[in-house]
């Protein structure tokens, strides 16, 4: 497998996209006790990124999760039991890189509710269109893309790829 060139979003694209983005969520959580929980390791440049452009007061948390092995989802979600935060009564951002089966998301944003969040709305860069396993809502996409395998951006194929600037297919 190798990396398709010219990228499929560029990075004037990412940032113009954030922008609009960081707007919406900034007029949605104004006067809310926000914390934004970002998973990693995929969304870790679109999080950090993001959280630069709220000018609000914004609490922080990092959740540590896995489903995916190489290019498939192991049907499974791997980390979620040691995920712990004080979450009673705030407004929960979830972010990350890429909503595809529908597993990581719904299974994130049930255990922020079990842990007292009034609200949990979530925001993906990326948007596979595909049938999913779970269906989950989400409030702001940054992209929708085909049901095909990217990397880039914080998105890895084992590893590799992560630090890319922009987001790219993969292929023969
Ligand atoms: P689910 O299936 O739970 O997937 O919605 C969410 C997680 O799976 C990873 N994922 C990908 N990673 N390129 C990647 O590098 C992809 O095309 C891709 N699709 C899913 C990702 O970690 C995401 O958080």
């Amino acid at each position: 497998m190798k990396l398709v060139e010219p990228p499929l979003i560029s990075t004037p694209a990412i940032e113009q996209r954030l922008k609009l983005l960081a707007q919406e969520i900034t007029d949605y959580y104004r006067d809310k006790p926000l914390t934004v929980l970002g998973l990693l390791n995929g969304s870790i440049f679109f999080l950090v990124d993001l959280v630069r452009l709220l000018p609000l007061e914004t609490q922080l948390e990092c959740w540590r999760v896995q489903s995916y092995v190489g290019q498939q989802s192991s049907g499974t979600l791997q980390g979620l039991e040691s995920c712990q935060a004080e979450l009673r009564g705030r407004s929960v951002l979830l972010i990350d890189d890429i909503l595809d089966t529908g597993l990581t998301l719904h299974s994130v944003q049930t255990r922020a509710r079990e842990l007292g969040a009034s609200e949990v709305d979530i925001c993906v860069l990326l948007r596979k269109n595909r049938v999913r396993q779970i269906e989950v809502e989400t409030r702001w996409v940054g992209f929708d893309i085909a049901d095909e395998f990217v990397v880039g951006y914080g998105l890895d194929f084992n590893g590799h790829y992560r630090g890319l600037r922009a987001i790219h297919l993969m292929g023969e």
